[in-house]
Parts: structure tokens; sequence; C-alpha cells
């Protein structure tokens, strides 16, 4: 038989496989509060708008309320027939009311209505990055603090450079999961309007208060033009975009935790809570979090191109299309909860080794640069001079098998006549670290001075 919501002009029902590939029951039952909130929030405005009697908005309320329980309660029998959440709500409510179930849906689309849902839906999950952002910059502050004297390598091209303090480096993770935090804050802004009343694409001729509805349901405003309303789905592009961001940098944090944590490296150890063993190698600790965190990014941004993707190219207003944001959405939010979660519980629990860190921090030549500066310095080269004279030096100590520091006044005169013995001073990681004190630099001084002012910011 055709169907109960809108089979007035069909004859026959739908193909069983029309009917499975139209569904989205499956997963868009995850709407079930915000269409209820919104339904709820649309009814009361139509009553107060004289558009139905005070008397059925209210069997509807109540009605609705009876449904959201039921749903809460588990077992609700959700019907692929019925297409998806919408359908299956304003069925029940009127097996539930009877009669005025039918107005419920008076100056209102699906169109909007999905828009409305879904807006309140991504605007949750803005939230709730916001505060798994939160939580994860904490435990990173907590950790940068602690370590703002500890010297390590800092790397590039993977390959020693210049000592760093490992607070220094916990804190370059705090301000890019800040940055990432103020994009879920200004996407959240952006998409805090409301579609309800925008109706199929065109507005309605009943006389709603879409500012009521809007109010009601916390948007800023309604969207200013129907069209758009119905149309766009750029909130949530933005969210999964700020979350791609977000889940690369993780991802990178985590590719860090896998190094540090090898046998070769040992600058980390994480907890038995975020590690697992091998099933025939009985010594592995291996850091599953870490590199399940590194490879969330698939599917976040995967999700983000799969979106991008459908709405390439969709004339206005709506098409069908559209229906295939949501589980993208979802699977995205729900892996980078999961991902910011489990990074802040490694980050808080892990053993950092200092000693470790200092012993590698000392190694491969890291303090060349050091050099190269004093011989500016000191000496007054020109620093392509200097970085020439040190490279000279490095390649003597690499010869000898030893380090710079461990290079004799005599052998570096042999190389350069101007340098004195002062120059050992600069050579120790501590000393290279500590005069790094330019705004944003490693010196441990910064270092506590950004640690203070993201406290102060944080609150
Ligand atoms: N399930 C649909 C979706 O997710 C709801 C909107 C349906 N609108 C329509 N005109 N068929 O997009």
């Amino acid at each position: 038989s055709s169907n109960a919501m809108w089979g007035g002009r069909f004859a026959a029902g739908p193909d069983a496989i029309m009917e499975a590939i139209n569904a989205s029951i499956g997963y868009d039952q995850r709407l079930y509060a915000q269409d209820i909130r919104g339904s709820r929030a649309h009814a009361a405005m139509l009553a107060a708008q004289g558009i139905i009697s005070d008397k059925d908005a209210e069997a509807i309320g109540e009605g609705l309320l009876t449904v959201l329980s039921e749903i809460e309660a588990g077992g609700f029998p959700f019907s692929t027939a019925l297409e998806d959440i919408h359908m299956n709500v304003e069925a029940r409510l009127k097996e539930v009311i009877g009669e005025p179930a039918g107005r419920l849906h008076t100056a209102r689309s699906r169109n909007d209505q999905v828009a409305t849902d879904f807006r309140l839906w991504v605007r949750e999950q803005c939230d709730a990055a916001i505060s798994g952002l939160d939580t994860l910059i904490r435990a990173a502050l907590t950790r940068a603090e602690e370590g703002a004297d500890w010297v390590m390598p800092g790397f590039t091209h993977l390959q020693t450079a210049q000592p760093v303090t490992f607070g220094h480096h916990m804190m370059a993770y705090v301000e890019m999961f800040a940055r990432d935090k103020s994009r879920f804050i200004d996407a959240r802004k952006r998409m805090n309007e409301s579609p309800l009343g925008a109706a199929a694409l065109a507005g309605t001729g009943f006389p709603i208060d879409r500012h009521a509805t809007a109010e009601a349901l916390g948007f800023d405003r309604p969207m200013a033009n129907s069209l758009d309303a119905v149309s766009d789905r750029d909130f949530a592009l933005e969210f999964l975009s700020a979350s791609a961001i977000c889940a690369v940098h993780m991802s990178r944090l985590a590719e860090e935790l896998v190094i540090w944590s090898s046998a070769q490296f040992r600058f980390v150890a994480m907890s038995d809570k975020w590690s697992t063993g091998s099933s025939i190698m009985p010594q592995k600790r291996n850091p599953d979090a870490a590199e399940l965190i590194r490879a969330k990014i698939g599917r976040i941004l995967g999700a983000s191109v799969a979106l991008f993707t459908v709405m390439k190219g969709l004339p206005l207003a709506y098409s069908k299309d559209m229906q295939e944001d949501k589980e993208q959405v979802f699977d995205a939010a729900d892996n980078l909860m999961l991902a910011l979660a489990a990074m802040a519980g490694m980050i808080g629990d892990m053993t950092v080794n200092a000693d470790k860190l200092e012993a590698a921090a000392s190694g491969g030549f890291s303090t060349a640069t050091d050099l190269a500066d004093w011989l500016v310095r000191e000496a007054g080269l020109p620093f392509r001079d200097a970085h020439h004279v040190t490279g000279s030096l490095v390649a003597m100590a690499e010869e000898r098998g030893c380090d710079l520091p461990d290079l004799s006044l005599e052998q570096m005169q042999s190389v350069n006549p101007a340098i004195t013995e002062s120059v050992f001073d600069v050579l120790g990681v501590h000393n290279s670290v500590a005069s790094r004190q330019s705004y944003g630099g490693t010196a441990p001084d910064q270092v506590r001075a950004q640690v203070a002012r993201w406290k102060e910011l944080l609150g």
C-alpha cells in the first residue's frame, strides 16, 4: 500500500529496494531528541499564532514527550517503511494522540525540519568538541608545566636539530588545540541560526513566528533566506573541516608518542591503561591508543571529502542527496570525541623519562647552531662563515666519535684560531635552551610564561 504520510497520489507502494535505498531511519534515529524538541517548539508557536488550537498544541506537546520517553526506554519499533525519524515520530504521535497529530506538520516541511534537527545535533557536537579540547589542553598544559626545564632534542626532518624543552614541545600542541577549539567556537556561532519555518523552500502563507521558534530552540535568529535554510549544509562541512584539522593535530602528536615510546627512544612510557600486549611476543607493550588516534584522521577526513562531494553541484533547494550528510557527520563526530578523550587520558597518564630526554638532547651535535652563533657574536664572523667553521668542527667530532664539547680548545683553534675557552659555555644543552629567550622561544622562562598565560586564559 502507499505511504501513509505522502501516498495520496500513489496507487502502489515502493519496491523493496526503493524502500531500502530511501530509508534513513537506520541512522537518523539518532536525531530523535532534536526532532521532538523542534516539533514541540513548532507546535507551541502554531498555537501562539492561532494557527492551531491550544488544545491540539497541548496534546501534540504532551504526546511528543510520550514518544520521547518511549524511544529513550529502548526497543522503539522504528519502521523502514516510514523512511526517517521525522515520519516515525509523527506516525507514533498519531497512534498516541490521534487526529491532532495531523496538525503538527502545518507550515512545515521535512526539509526545514531535518535542517533544524541536524543543526541542533551538530551544534551539540561543537560543544562536545570544545569541552573535549578543553580537557586535552589542560592535560597537555600540566605536562608542559612539569617539563618546562626538561631538555630534549628538537627535530627537523626527524633529525636532531636544536635542544628544546619538553614543556615547549607540549605547549606547541596547546597552541594547536586551542586554535582547534576556537574553530569549533566560530563554527558554532555561524551555524546558530534557525532554518525552521523555511518550510519546503519558499516559506509559508501561514502567519508563523520564526523568531519565536528560533528563540525556543536556542538559536540566535531565524535564517534570513528560506532557500538557503533548506539547501545548505555548510554548517556540517565546517564541523567536519574543523574536526579534520583537529584530527590532523592529534595524529601528529600520536605519531610522536608512537616514536617516543619505542625501545629506541624511551622518551615516554604509556601506562598499562593505554597500552596493549601481543598474543605472541610477551615483552610487547604496544601504543595502540596512539596508533588508533593517528588513524582517525582517515575516517574524519574521509567523511569531509564525502560530504563535500555530495554537496558540490546540487542545485537549490533540497535534493535527496543531502540525506547522505548525516552518517558522515555522525561517524566523524563519534570518532573525534573518542580520539580527544583517549588523547587526554594517554597524555595525562604517560610517564616522561626526563633523563632519556636529556641524554638524547646532548647527542647529534644539537648545539652546533649555538657554536655558530658564538662565532658570530664573539669572533665577529659573518654567519655563513661561522656555519662553515662549525660544520668542519662537527665533521672533526664525528670522525673522532665524540660530541662537540669533547673537542679540545686546541682542536677547535686548528679550525679557527679566534675560538676561545668561553665557547664551551654555549655547548651545553641547558645553556642552549636558556639562551633562547626570544618571545615564543624554548627558554624555560618563556615556556613558564606561556603556561601561565594559558592557565589564566582557561581560568
Ligand atoms: N530523511 C530526509 C533527509 O535526511 C528528510 C528530508 C526529506 N525531504 C524530502 N523532501 N524528501 O534529508
